[in-house]
């Protein structure tokens, strides 16, 4: 635990030294691992973000989004309980002979609930894999807004709604 702390305050005083900290992305060490298998999780919704939407350049497509199981519960408490994982994944968006359907991959946006590692991002650390990989992550600036456009959001920092 001491060392977890001293570990804690040397990579804060280090973020603050390098301006790291503006960009609440998480601390060294703390690397939020791709969530393999998701496809298999609980589906919560689908949407269509078409060209109107202000979110069209980063999220214009179709995106689908799943629970882990600890998720879920949070879906039905309103509250996130720790180890729930949330997965936003955006694929680009075909239209022919009157069907919409998903193609290329866009980013897999994920948000993990630990309220310890992620203590400064209201217990929810961040992270967008680029397409299909599962190793390549988007730059620290394109992190910036993760979470505080997810602050505004309704329930424990989370916009979708589980409708049974
Ligand atoms: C400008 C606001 C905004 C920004 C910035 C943003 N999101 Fe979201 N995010 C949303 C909205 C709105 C939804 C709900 C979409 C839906 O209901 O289909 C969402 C949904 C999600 C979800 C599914 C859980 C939920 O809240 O419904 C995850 C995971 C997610 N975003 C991760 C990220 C990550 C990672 C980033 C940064 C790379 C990010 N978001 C940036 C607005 C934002």
């Amino acid at each position: 635990m001491t060392s977890r702390r001293s570990t804690l305050a040397a990579a804060a005083l280090l973020a603050a030294l390098t301006g790291a900290w503006s960009s609440p992305r998480h601390l060294p060490g703390e690397e939020i691992a791709y969530p393999t298998g998701y496809r298999l999780w609980t589906h919560v919704k689908s949407e269509i973000i078409g060209p109107e939407h202000p979110a069209f350049p980063r999220f214009g497509g179709i995106h689908h989004v799943y629970a882990n199981q600890p998720a879920m519960t949070g879906y039905r408490a309103g509250r996130f309980p720790q180890g729930s994982v949330i997965v936003f994944d955006v694929l680009q968006a075909e239209q022919r002979d009157g069907r919409t359907f998903g193609t290329r991959r866009r980013v897999v946006d994920v948000m993990v609930k630990d309220s310890i590692r992620f203590g400064a991002t209201g217990g929810w650390g961040f992270e967008e894999f680029r397409g299909d990989s599962r190793t390549e992550r988007s730059a620290p600036e394109l992190m910036r807004g993760c979470a505080g456009c997810h602050q505004r959001a309704p329930h424990d920092m989370v916009f979708s709604d589980f409708p049974d």
